[in-house]
């Protein structure tokens, strides 16, 4: 896996595909395509105006914006590690549209841009990945021009459904510590990934001073019937490049052969049954007041 998960480009363009039969691939393209959409609606964004995509790993809001303003507007594709930007440039170069696209290598916690510059910030899937998202509000307040938005789509780990609601205390060997463990790594306050929820988000950004802060929260149930090879991925795939995967997070508790064990004690339970899982995910808007 780690071979395939060197830098976000290749994360984006691979390792969240790992696994994924061809249906599903679809199935996560057809939803980022949706996210997109939400982010765009809610960004009500006209001519003339200037736009980021912070944190735009190969550009899904960016380029939705190109495709329906074109040159109309100004939008800046911003991420912290320059392999993002060399896919969004050769993504741009390849799609040959007119634009007035820029660049900006920026981590989301220091901008390189002036005070009330923007009329229109947005992130998708960006904060997940910042510890101290208090500051990144700051950031993005400052940047943003009087009346202007902040618009986003952040999926809410910390309420997903977690492995040991899935299963059974009899299907499992030391269920119960393996459940202690779990609930405290995935309530870690120093875990980007799991530090926060919608009240906190809601908190932090009128902390920051935005009004008219909405974060609308969604959730979506699904069914299905993972492979065991799909359970496999659960616990080996990367959420991002240099972060623990699931597997690595249970050896902080126990030793290598335990955690094996329970990996296939949970392939045994839940492969090829129908599992029910619930993902939460926040739509967000903010208005610089
Ligand atoms: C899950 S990807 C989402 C990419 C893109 N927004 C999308 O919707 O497909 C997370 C992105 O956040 C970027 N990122 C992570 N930490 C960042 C930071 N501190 N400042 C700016 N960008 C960051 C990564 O480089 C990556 O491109």
């Amino acid at each position: 896996m780690e071979d395939i998960c060197k830098n976000w480009s290749m994360w984006l363009k691979k390792t969240r595909f790992s696994y994924m039969s061809e249906a599903q691939v679809e199935q996560t393209l057809n939803w980022l395509n949706v996210i997109k959409e939400q982010v765009l609606a809610l960004a009500q964004i006209k001519e003339n105006e200037k736009i980021a995509d912070f944190g735009c790993g190969s550009g899904l809001l960016g380029f939705g914006v190109l495709e329906k303003f074109k040159d109309k507007v100004e939008i800046i594709f911003s991420d912290k590690f320059e392999d993002c930007l060399e896919e969004c440039k050769k993504i741009l170069s390849e799609i040959k549209t007119e634009n007035n696209a820029k660049f900006l290598q920026s981590d989301i916690l220091d901008i390189k841009l002036p005070d009330n510059y923007l009329d229109c910030a947005m992130t998708r899937s960006v904060l997940v990945h910042v510890t101290d998202k208090k500051r990144a509000f700051n950031e993005l307040y400052r940047v943003i021009k009087q009346d202007g938005r902040y618009c986003a789509f952040e999926p809410i780990i910390s309420q997903n459904t977690r492995y040991y609601e899935l299963l059974l205390p009899d299907q499992i060997s030391d269920y119960f510590e393996f459940k202690k463990a779990e609930k405290e790594f995935m309530e870690n306050k120093n875990d980007s990934l799991v530090n926060f929820d919608a009240y906190s988000l809601d908190n932090d950004l009128n902390e920051a001073g935005f009004g008219d802060v909405k974060v609308e929260v969604q959730v979506a149930a699904s069914k299905y019937i993972p492979s065991k090879e799909a359970i496999l991925s659960w616990f080996l795939a990367p959420p991002s490049p240099n972060t623990k995967n699931m597997k690595q997070r249970f050896l902080d508790y126990f030793d290598e052969k335990k955690v094996d064990n329970f990996i296939l004690e949970v392939q045994n339970a839940l492969s090829d049954k129908e599992i029910k899982i619930s993902s939460n995910t926040a739509l967000i808007k903010a208005v610089k007041c």
